[in-house]
């Protein structure tokens, strides 16, 4: 792990803040100039990922929180050993939309999960991998969830449980200014583009 050579991005927030478009976008700049770009999902990044994804969104399924937390770090670990880890290895650039990060936030901030506990499983189901650098996407979570086209298990949660994500997420990146960047949602994609450009420095 420590003599990779790729660069590892993580981009989080909360629903509707245009992460995946973000990371397309990013992708398509980054491939024209000359970079291999792997771009990734969490919950999913692998066959079992997406089938765990499929359990944990259906709006069927009956899940603790203690399970979700757990269910969350079992696709993660997968996702790092099958596909970001080899992708890094190898030099390339890895976009994932959603990383450890969102299990402080969605199951820590959110959930009330002790923050230790999730903590010490990311570092569990991430064998210590961290992003060289995350965005954070904000916006108020009021306005991300009126962008929302499709609904799941957790996205249907109520406004104050995505409002607690989003501060959850404002804590996390005061905690680590290095490795968090905050943009601003709300603004163009062209300007989050280029702002999100200035910052990789690829
Ligand atoms: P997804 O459709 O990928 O959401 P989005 O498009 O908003 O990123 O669904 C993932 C859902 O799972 C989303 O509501 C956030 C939640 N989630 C957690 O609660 N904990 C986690 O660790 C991760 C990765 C996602």
């Amino acid at each position: 792990m420590n003599n990779r050579t790729g660069f590892f991005l993580t981009i989080e927030g909360v629903e509707g803040a245009g992460k995946s478009t973000l990371a397309h976008e990013l992708a398509k700049a980054l491939r024209e100039r000359g970079r291999e770009v792997v771009v990734t999902q969490e919950p999913g990044g692998s066959a079992l990922g997406n089938r765990i994804r499929e359990l944990l969104l259906d709006k069927s399924s009956v899940i603790g929180n203690r399970a979700e937390l757990l269910l969350f770090e079992a696709a993660r670990a997968q996702h790092v050993d099958e596909t970001i880890l080899p992708a890094l290895n190898r030099g390339a650039v890895v976009i994932c939309d959603r990383y450890a990060d969102s299990s402080l936030a969605y199951q820590g901030y959110a959930r009330k999960i002790d923050r230790d506990k999730v903590e010490f499983l990311n570092n569990y189901a991430t064998a210590g991998l961290k992003p060289d650098l995350t965005i954070l996407l904000d916006l108020p979570a009021v306005e991300g969830l009126a962008r929302q086209k499709k609904t799941d298990r957790v996205s249907s949660e109520k406004l104050e449980f995505h409002e607690a994500v989003r501060q959850g997420f404002i804590q996390l990146a005061k905690d680590e200014p290095k490795r968090f960047v905050v943009l601003d949602a709300r603004q163009s994609i062209d300007d989050i583009i280029k702002k999100a450009l200035g910052a990789l420095n690829l």
